[in-house]
């Protein structure tokens, strides 16, 4: 009889791992024994006993949908008894395409039942941390409830901007020191990262205006999932650059190669605009850069990712974390490169020739300036065209260095 030992009961990783072994071979889930190690008992291997062996190419085509782990690792936060063998049932049958009909589903009942409650769980844990004004290291969560703060802990630690914190649960404890994350027993020497992911994306729930570090709100944008667009991007491409910079430029949002580095202006329309920021004598080291919208939006043109503007939906779906961007980065000047910048920024239309190149005074008080996007630049017909519209950009450029050292 195979037996899997887990080294905890949030072991979500060793889970995976065997079901996927034990579904290559076909074994059924009455003939396997799941135990929980005893965190006093190191002796006890964790994984499968006997060991299988899985051959690199079964391994790699062996897939199940995104939905199907969703679930069932909303399952395994719950804490519910039978949780390893429901969802190893769960997997197992979608492999064999022996999923019944919905009527006489009595596991995915259970399971969907489950994953709802995790999710209430997570949305009550949040809106409790969201809207806790005791001192960090005073929390308390005492709602029974499986492991759902255990999973959420990442949640903690973000809206805390990474300062230190401490929580009171029903019969344990956590704690993050500034570093790393300390749990009270039964998952005292438990990695984090072999725990389910959170019922609900990390920045569901998160009070953002309260996040004070720039990296939370980078690492909560990362998970966002808000728009259509996030769904599409291969990632969230987020500001980066000095985070006590005096000059803030923003884009667009991501392009191709943006989107598959993860960082913004990195392209042709980004290495124009290096050159000329170069050429204006400001070193984008010291510099902050960021977009309107944080994600690629395109279309597909025989195989080719084609740019398509930003609508009102992403420019809406992104605000916070620009507006989290501005009142950290707290710039002395906020350049906005194109029309989709400016009127996101000033709230308006913007037509950018009738209004570039004038310092205008933005509702936060900060200095602004309208400028044309690099990639207008690219699009100049001729090559006299390019090098004048190039060089009136490096004007503006030049400007908002002055405009800094005023
Ligand atoms: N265009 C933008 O607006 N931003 C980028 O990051 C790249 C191209």
């Amino acid at each position: 009889m195979p037996t899997v030992v887990l080294a905890h009961c949030l072991d979500f990783v060793t889970w995976r791992n065997a079901t996927r072994t034990l579904i290559l071979h076909d074994v059924a889930a009455e003939e396997i024994t799941w135990r929980i190690r005893d965190p006093a008992d190191t002796a006890t291997p964790v994984g499968l006993t006997p060991p299988l062996r899985v051959d690199a190419q079964a391994r790699a085509t062996f897939g199940v949908p995104r939905t199907l782990m969703r679930l069932v690792e909303d399952v395994m936060q719950t804490g519910a008894p039978d949780r390893l063998d429901l969802a190893y049932r769960l997997v197992l049958r979608q492999v064999r395409g022996t999923t019944p009909s919905h009527a006489e589903d009595a596991d995915g009942t259970r399971a969907r039942h489950l994953a709802q409650e995790a999710c209430e769980q997570t949305r009550a844990f949040r809106a409790h941390v969201a809207a806790s004004d005791t001192p960090a290291d005073a929390l308390r969560w005492d709602r029974p409830g499986g492991f759902v703060a255990q999973c959420n802990a990442r949640f903690v630690t973000l809206q805390f901007s990474f300062h230190p914190w401490r929580m009171e649960l029903q019969d344990n404890m956590m704690q993050w020191d500034g570093t790393s994350l300390h749990l009270g027993a039964p998952l005292q020497d438990a990695d984090p990262a072999s725990f389910p992911s959170p019922a609900l994306p990390l920045v569901e729930g998160m009070d953002i205006d309260r996040i004070t570090a720039l990296p939370a709100v980078a690492e909560t944008a990362r998970s966002c999932l808000v728009c259509a667009m996030a769904h599409h991007a291969t990632q969230t491409v987020f500001g980066e650059g000095e985070a006590t910079a005096p000059l803030m430029f923003v884009g667009e949002q991501p392009g191709d190669q943006e989107d598959r580095i993860g960082r913004p202006f990195v392209g042709p329309a980004g290495q124009l605009f290096d050159r000329a920021l170069q050429e204006a004598g400001i070193a984008r080291d010291h510099v902050y850069v960021t977009n309107t919208v944080k994600h690629f939006k395109f279309f597909n043109r025989n195989g080719r990712r084609i740019h398509q503007k930003a609508g009102v939906e992403e420019i809406r779906a992104c605000a916070p974390w620009l507006q989290a961007e501005r009142r950290l980065i707290r710039p002395r000047l906020l350049v906005m490169l194109g029309a989709t910048a400016a009127s996101a920024i000033l709230q308006r239309p913007v037509v950018i020739g009738r209004e570039r190149s004038r310092p205008v005074t933005l509702d936060d008080g900060t200095c602004g300036l309208v400028t044309v996007h690099p990639s207008f630049l690219l699009r100049q017909p001729t090559e006299e065209a390019r090098t004048r519209e190039y060089q009136r950009f490096v004007e503006d450029l030049r400007l908002a260095g002055r405009l800094i050292a005023a």
